[in-house]
């Protein structure tokens, strides 16, 4: 076996960084969406652009199906489209900014005459009306009013709705889904946030918290997997607090918090209820795509009671994988964030993580010169970062939110050339840390799925796909027994080297689904398998 790896791996040249540059464009090309065969040639067509988070990407599908069922047909681009639909984010001011050089740009030489602009999503509920400025944006509409959309948009004149409802969750719209990657979907599950860190808008601008219903959740998870999905991320802002009080629960469990956290909002309705928690949810899922990973997006740290933590050890399809944003490592920074938790208590969740979900992939968020941080606080988020060693990291230099809490109380007292200067140090601390947690993946068994179809390169039919963690692998289509992988696949792949975050290899054999993970010998953690014609134990 060493051998066939040493034959594979040295085929792929050294310095394979173009090459792989290359086959991530190719794939990123496979997955653009796709012209939707529907509407007659001669129907109103619509083209939407989306930016911010995945919450938005699902909200667009939910949006393309709206427009659909009116009539519209979906155009090939922005440029042919007789209405352009911005999705936006207003996160930080520059992804506003963004927004406000793309409104310009279609409506001076790359749009076409006469086409409707409407602006959606979290910047629409922030600018409200200031959009229909210079006559940039002919429609607004916030995230929780796209129902509304095709008669807005029939009736052709100016018109803005950005209402949020406590109640809207466009449960029984099925997403038309664009391939984000090959058999990869979101299913959004809960949405709004009840928290109040200080520096954020998404409370403003997504509303309070709901979940989806248990059943039209399961529903729409069966008929993914049905279709041949094998990769399924749950959505919502606060992902992990999820919880339907209409479905009763086969667990009976009140609601708990991770441990050593005190929420900085605390709804006693939530508390006091039972119904459907986060963990059951999770174990309900991975059961009606029982071959499929599961994964789940944007969690806070708040919601990781051990319950949460096992059923991420215990059921084989969750991917070993969490997102654990801590914004910061200094207690008066996360005080002033009002994240409701100690630096100590997040080092001891993630020690907590590490101790049931054994090699669990960490990713996390941070802000850099939040309002009176100082070169002390900053050294504080630097010794978390190295302490962590996270595999993947959302950094972010802090960009003052009109109305928020921080906005309104604290001073945006860092100048921005610090920012810039400690943004820069967090992430060399942390490619530093990745670099580390990629070397001990070498010689290691990972399970991958297989993502985009096979390129010929120099004398290698090259795939890639992920692991549990989301990193990225690239290796030769070809098995030992002679067959090809296709994307959809999962495969065991031994890791030769690290180039970067990309890690290259060699396939052993194809795995049944996302829950056949290699074996692990108990007494000297080697990774193995069981040879299926032979009986024996491999590798
Ligand atoms: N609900 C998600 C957050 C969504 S926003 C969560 O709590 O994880 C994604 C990230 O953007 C946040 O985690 C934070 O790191 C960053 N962010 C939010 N507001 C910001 C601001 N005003 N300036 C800079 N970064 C910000
Ligand atoms: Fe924003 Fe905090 Fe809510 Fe995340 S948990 S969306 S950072 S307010
Ligand atoms: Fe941006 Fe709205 Fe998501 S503000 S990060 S698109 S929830």
């Amino acid at each position: 076996m060493r051998q066939l790896l040493r034959r594979a791996t040295r085929t792929l040249s050294t310095s394979t960084k173009p090459r792989l540059a290359a086959l991530r464009e190719t794939l990123a090309r496979d997955a653009a969406p796709k012209p939707l065969p529907d509407a007659p040639e001669n129907a109103r067509s619509f083209f939407v652009e989306t930016r911010g988070c995945q919450m938005n990407v699902a909200d667009s599908e939910v949006v393309r199906t709206l427009l659909r069922g009116d009539g519209l047909r979906e155009a090939e681009s922005a440029s042919t489209a007789d209405v352009v639909l911005l999705n936006t984010c207003a996160i930080r001011d520059k992804a506003e900014q963004k927004v406000w050089t793309r409104l310009r740009d279609l409506r001076g030489r790359r749009g076409k005459e006469g086409q409707t602009v409407a602006v959606l999503g979290c910047m629409a509920e922030r600018v409200r009306d200031d959009l229909f400025r210079d006559g940039l944006a002919d429609v607004v509409v916030g995230p929780d009013a796209y129902r509304k959309l095709p008669a807005m948009l029939r009736d052709q004149g100016q018109s803005i709705d950005v209402t949020l409802d406590r109640s809207e969750n466009y449960a029984d719209v099925l997403p038309t889904r664009v391939e984000h990657t090959a058999h990869g979907a979101f299913v959004s599950i809960q949405r709004g946030c009840d928290n109040a860190c200080s520096y954020c808008i998404v409370p403003y601008v997504r509303g309070r918290e709901r979940s989806r219903s248990v059943q039209t959740i399961l529903d729409e998870v069966a008929s993914l997997y049905d279709s041949g999905v094998r990769e399924i991320t749950l959505l919502g802002q606060n992902v992990n607090s999820y919880h339907d009080a209409t479905t009763e629960s086969l667990k009976q469990q009140p609601r708990e918090y991770s441990t050593g956290f005190v929420p900085f909002v605390k709804s006693d309705k939530k508390d006091s209820q039972t119904g459907v928690r986060f963990a059951e949810l999770l174990e309900r899922c991975a059961a009606a795509a029982p071959d499929a990973r599961l994964r789940f997006t944007s969690p806070h740290p708040k919601d990781f009671p051990d319950d949460v933590l096992e059923t991420i050890a215990r059921v084989s399809n969750i991917a070993k994988q969490i997102h654990m944003p801590a914004q910061s490592g200094s207690d008066q920074m996360l005080r002033r964030m009002r994240r409701g938790y100690t630096c100590e208590a997040y080092r001891s969740l993630i020690e907590r993580a590490r101790s049931v979900i054994p090699d669990v992939a960490l990713s996390s968020d941070f802000i850099a010169g939040f309002c009176g941080e100082t070169h002390e606080d900053h050294l504080r988020t630097l010794r978390l970062i190295e302490d962590v060693g996270y595999d993947m990291a959302f950094l972010f230099a802090y960009s003052s939110r009109e109305k928020t809490p921080a906005a309104r109380r604290l001073e945006d007292d860092v100048p921005s050339d610090i920012k810039k200067k400690r943004l820069q140090e967090l992430i060399d601390a942390f490619r530093t840390g990745r670099e580390a947690r990629s070397r001990e993946r070498v010689g290691k068994i990972h399970l991958i799925l297989v993502e985009g179809a096979p390129r010929r390169d120099r004398g290698a039919d090259l795939v890639s796909g992920r692991d549990d963690g989301n990193r990225v692998h690239v290796f030769p289509s070809s098995l030992p027994d002679g067959s090809e992988l296709t994307p959809g696949d999962f495969a065991h792949v031994l890791v030769d080297r690290a180039e970067g975050a990309t890690l290259i290899g060699v396939a052993l054999r194809r795995a049944a689904g996302a829950g056949d993970r290699p074996l692990v010998d108990a007494e000297t953690g080697a990774e193995f398998f069981i040879d299926e014609q032979t009986g024996a134990s491999r590798w």
